[in-house]
């Protein structure tokens, strides 16, 4: 199955389904017309599962980096621009990047800066990735003091989501990909009572569709791409929050679970909504075995100043939230009222 981002000039399809990444050979010639080189960027772990296989045999090289969020760093960027260079890879060859949203935005980002642009293929291999990270042409690297805050957009050729891959993602994974579906089901309109009629499959074809859709509409997030940050204002305060103490602590798709349950309840408290909107994204959340809780230790107050200096903001409280035309990105909301929303939602808890 494809699914196309829709750029003019830089359009390129998503394809998915299971055994996809034996394709890599065939998307390579249709869409690398006139490479000699093709660098795979992965870790030394992914080289080991069992879906690493002959389908990655396309690659002339391989460049290894290290796992996870510790491949987002300047000094790996900067490895890996100098690797690419002593491979002599020109602009006409093309880069692969094989892995979780971390690998990707690295293997993206290096894509976007070594020789100003070669040509990418994002081949992600967790949930998170294949219904997010991999698709829409956003790269970055973090700094000490934030993440992702130095990046490019810079557009993939084509993206190879394999669901086979997903079988060696440890739960803890799974289910962090699975706040990111949660995340597009209800921005769809979705509803929880059709959820155990949905597969896995269906789901990440439904956000990867809404993903592609967005992003065509608005590739540099002027407007409607930030629709894609629903739940997200909580979730970032929350992950800067804990970071400090233990990166492990929160994986991304938790905190946007802990978003989603708590701007439900921001919308209604706003008069945006009714109640029975809070049912579906508490039912939601809980078919997909995720669970909404804000850590303990943290105080109202540090959160909601972490809240009003996310990225997307404006130094005040910005939220998308549900309302009765559909979402919006809702800028300067009451302090107060985010507070007493926050306090109900932990009393709940
Ligand atoms: N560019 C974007 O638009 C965008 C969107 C969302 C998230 N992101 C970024 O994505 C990153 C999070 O991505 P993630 O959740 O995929 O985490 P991740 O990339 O850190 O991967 C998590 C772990 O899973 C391992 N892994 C990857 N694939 C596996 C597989 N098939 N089987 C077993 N293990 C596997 C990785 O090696 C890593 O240790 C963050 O850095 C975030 O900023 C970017």
């Amino acid at each position: 199955m494809k699914v196309p981002v829709a750029l003019g000039a830089r359009s390129y399809d998503v394809i998915i389904g299971p055994g996809v990444r034996h394709r890599l050979g065939e998307v390579l010639v249709e869409e690398g017309a006139g490479s000699q080189a093709c660098v795979l960027i992965t870790s030394a772990s992914l080289r080991t599962l069992p879906w690493f296989d002959a389908a990655f045999d396309v690659a002339t090289h391989v460049i290894e980096v290290p796992e996870g969020e510790s491949a987002k760093t300047f000094e790996t960027l900067e490895r890996v621009c100098d690797e690419l260079a002593s491979l002599r890879v020109s602009r006409a060859d093309v880069v692969v990047g094989v892995g979780g949203g971390a690998l990707t935005d690295l293997a993206g980002f290096a894509a976007a800066v070594y020789l100003r642009g070669v040509r990418l293929i994002q081949v992600p291999t967790t949930l998170v990735g294949q219904v997010d990270a991999a698709i829409g042409g956003k790269t970055a690297v973090n700094l000490a003091s934030g993440k992702n805050l130095v990046g490019a957009f810079h557009q993939p050729v084509a993206v190879v989501c394999d669901y086979e891959t997903l079988e060696t993602l440890p739960e803890r994974e799974r289910l962090s990909g699975l706040g990111e579906v949660a995340k597009c089901w209800l921005l769809e309109g979705g509803r929880a009572k059709d959820l155990s009629e949905t597969s896995l499959e269906d789901l990440i074809i439904l956000s990867v569709t809404l993903k592609a859709k967005i992003v065509s509409a608005d590739e540099f997030e002027g407007g409607r791409r930030a629709l894609l940050n629903y739940g997200h204002t909580l979730a970032h305060a929350l992950e800067v929050l804990v970071l400090e103490r233990d990166p492990d602590e929160l994986r991304h798709g938790e905190a946007v679970s802990i978003g989603l349950g708590f701007a439900a309840r921001l919308a209604h408290a706003l008069g945006r909504v009714d109640a029975s909107v809070i049912l579906n994204h508490d039912q939601v959340l809980e078919a997909l075995g995720l669970r909404a809780r804000v850590p303990r230790d943290l105080g109202t107050d540090e959160i909601i100043r972490a809240m009003s200096h996310d990225k997307k903001a404006r130094h005040d409280l910005t939220f998308v939230l549900a309302g009765p035309g559909g979402f919006d990105v809702v800028r300067d909301v009451d302090p107060l009222v985010v507070a007493r929303v926050l306090e109900e939602f932990r009393g709940e808890q």
